[in-house]
């Protein structure tokens, strides 16, 4: 199939296109560096050195005999986007580029100015560039399952029953972001169930928990394949970030009391899911959520594991309290129903000591590029 990309250049987007074209897909990648420039504003290098996407491109299509268009652009431009979308002529559209970081959303009015006009506009332009030149191609797109925040109710795939007086219908599943960022994915959502009952679109929505990993078969072929990697508090994932802390030697920063549930997975298995996604389109004027996760851990647990691998190597680490800068329940009733991925065929990586001790094996081969400022909080939600 022609797959389009959208935010190739980032932590997800990258291994998803070496991925899927490495399955024989023709992929094409979109960035506009954003997620660079705010990395560089912040003075926040990602921990792998990261070649610039062309270059990545001419790597992957050295390795592999593969060729990865590469278009660089801004998808909250209209006139970009059309073009991107005709020339091209997509039959599955990625959505990966947004910002996606909730401490950023929450820093001040400049930074959650720019996510909610980035998110909801490159949305927005995606939805009228395939409404206007390929109606029938299958948009994939990245929500969280930080929009259904956490209910005192199970949570289901997206949509739910409701009965009131004596009737029933099915509603979007209610939601309930704890931040900006979340807010937004929230608004995403919303307005593609619009134009899917508009204009009979096909979508998947995707609720995504937070990934952990770096490597994956593609990116094993050469270190300029690695994704990139952020550890910092502002674009750093929990237990990525708890790797690198551990290695560092700097006690691992849990939030709160870090009884906070949420539902992770392996980057190798974002990489299944999308690959299912694709090839298991939406039907017209369908809009699919899947709740993508493999399982379900409290932050204080995840600490405690990382504690452990490391000191299987050797290391010693500690784990450290810090006042919760986030506005969250840290304990709550936590049951997120997650069945339409594996039906679809995923077959999940668990987070075992193993995979953590690869990546902590990693992750020390460049532990002189640790820069320990960036770890501990500094945006507070209040
Ligand atoms: N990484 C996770 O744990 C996680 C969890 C749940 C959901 N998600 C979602 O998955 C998607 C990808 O996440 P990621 O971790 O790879 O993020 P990332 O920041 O590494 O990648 C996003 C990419 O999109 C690009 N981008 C942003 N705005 C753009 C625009 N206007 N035009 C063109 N490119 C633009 C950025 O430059 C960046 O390269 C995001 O939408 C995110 O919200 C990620």
């Amino acid at each position: 199939m022609r797959v389009l990309v959208l935010g190739g250049d980032g932590y997800l987007g990258w291994a998803t296109a070496m991925h899927l074209s490495a399955v024989g897909h023709d992929v094409c990648v979109c960035d506009n560096f954003l997620g660079r420039k705010l990395h560089q504003q912040f003075d926040c290098e990602p921990l792998f050195p990261v070649p610039q996407l062309e270059e990545r491109a001419r790597i992957w299509g050295e390795y592999s005999g593969r060729h990865i268009e590469v278009k660089i652009g801004d998808l909250t431009n209209w006139a970009f986007t059309l073009r991107l979308f005709n020339d091209f002529q997509p039959e599955a559209v990625i959505h990966y580029a947004e910002l996606p970081s909730a401490p950023f959303s929450m820093a001040d009015q400049e930074c959650s100015a720019l996510v909610l006009h980035n998110n909801l506009g490159t949305t927005h332009n995606i939805v009228h560039a395939v409404h206007e030149t390929c109606p029938h191609a299958h948009i994939i797109k990245l929500g969280t399952m930080g929009e259904y925040g956490t209910p005192n109710i199970d949570i289901e795939e997206g949509w739910i029953e409701v009965a009131h007086k004596g009737r029933t219908d099915k509603f979007l599943y209610p939601r309930q972001g704890g931040s900006l960022y979340h807010t937004t994915k929230i608004m995403d959502t919303d307005l593609l169930w619009f134009y899917v009952r508009i204009w009979k679109l096909r979508v998947t929505d995707l609720m995504q928990g937070p990934v952990y990993g770096i490597a994956t078969k593609e990116s094993q072929l050469n270190p300029a394949l690695m994704p990139h990697f952020s550890y910092d508090a502002v674009f750093g994932t929990v237990l990525n970030r708890f790797v690198v802390q551990a290695v560092a030697g700097i006690p691992l920063t849990v939030y709160g009391r870090g009884t906070q549930r949420r539902g992770f997975l392996n980057i190798n298995d974002t990489l299944q899911c999308i690959r299912l996604v694709v090839e298991n389109p939406a039907a017209e004027g369908e809009l699919r959520i899947c709740n993508q996760f493999v399982e379900v851990f409290s932050i204080v647990d995840l600490a405690s594991r990382v504690v452990s691998a490391a000191r299987t190597l050797g290391i010693d680490v500690e784990v450290s309290f810090l006042d919760n800068p986030r506005a969250e329940a840290e304990t709550h009733y936590y049951n997120p129903t997650h069945t339409k991925l594996p039906e679809l065929g995923l077959q999940p990586h668990l987070l075992t000591e193993e995979t953590l001790i690869e990546m902590i094996k990693l992750v020390q081969s460049f532990r002189d590029r640790i820069d320990s400022k960036h770890i501990l909080p500094k945006v507070r939600w209040q």
